[in-house]
């Protein structure tokens, strides 16, 4: 059967990456988590003090990418992929608060997205891959033959990711997770490095009202007809 790419982008916390994986696991497709590898940047240059209260330590991180080794191995227990920083298992720890605080502005940084999409353009290059983020579809794999926008509307994003942080015992309110919704959203859609946008060719999906089995039949519907093309 023919392999093809299934690009998944869209606003933070629309479940993209839940019915990503679904997808990959019911098609038989590797599945790969691109703001997990943000994330984990994100994670080495705060243990490394590269950010300050407000501002990134650019050009020290820049000179620091090669000493950042990022890669995903499979847990059995989850049925799905862990990140691993310089061998580490940091799956967890790259979902925290303080983590989420920095993570656009590590994205931003032109030399950063080099190396990433690098990355993920290596993995997906043999096609049968689900990959989720923002700029699959527009820069990484802009001729992916299956292109979704996931959104919803910023409350109802903001009350699943406080759901699920309260699940993990996070000390934190609903405001907070609001706020940091909005600003991930203002962040990540103004910077000038691939924004977030909605690719030319991408089907959009507004999930506000919709249950994650009925999304789920729609984006796999979508695939299955992309994949007897
Ligand atoms: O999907 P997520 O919320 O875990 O992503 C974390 C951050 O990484 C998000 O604020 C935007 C950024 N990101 C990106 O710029 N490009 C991607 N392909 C994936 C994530």
């Amino acid at each position: 059967m023919k392999k093809i790419i299934i690009a998944i982008d869209g606003h933070s916390s629309t479940g993209k990456s839940t019915v990503a994986k679904k997808l990959a696991k019911t098609l038989n497709y590797k599945y790969v988590d691109t703001g997990a590898m943000y994330r984990t940047v994100t994670l080495y240059a705060l243990r490394n003090n590269l950010i300050s209260v407000a501002e990134v330590e650019e050009n020290k991180l820049i000179s620091a990418l090669n000493d950042i080794n990022i890669n995903f191995e499979y847990n059995p227990e989850e049925n799905s992929n862990d990140v691993f920083l310089n061998g580490e298992n940091v799956e967890n720890e790259i979902r925290k608060m303080h983590v989420s605080d920095h993570v656009s502005a590590i994205a931003k940084i032109d030399k950063v997205r080099e190396k990433l999409v690098a990355i993920q353009q290596e993995i997906g290059k043999d096609k049968g891959i689900v990959m989720d983020g923002r700029d699959i579809g527009s820069v990484v794999f802009p001729e992916a033959e299956l292109k979704i926008f996931m959104t919803a509307s910023a409350e109802v994003r903001a009350e699943r990711r406080y759901q699920e942080l309260k699940k993990k015992g996070e000390n934190i309110t609903f405001e907070e997770v609001f706020q940091n919704v909005k600003s991930r959203d203002e962040v990540d859609s103004s910077r000038a490095n691939s924004p977030l946008i909605q690719a030319k060719d991408a089907i959009k999906v507004d999930n506000s009202e919709m249950s994650q089995d009925q999304q789920f039949e729609l984006i796999l519907n979508l695939a299955k007809e992309r994949i007897k093309d």
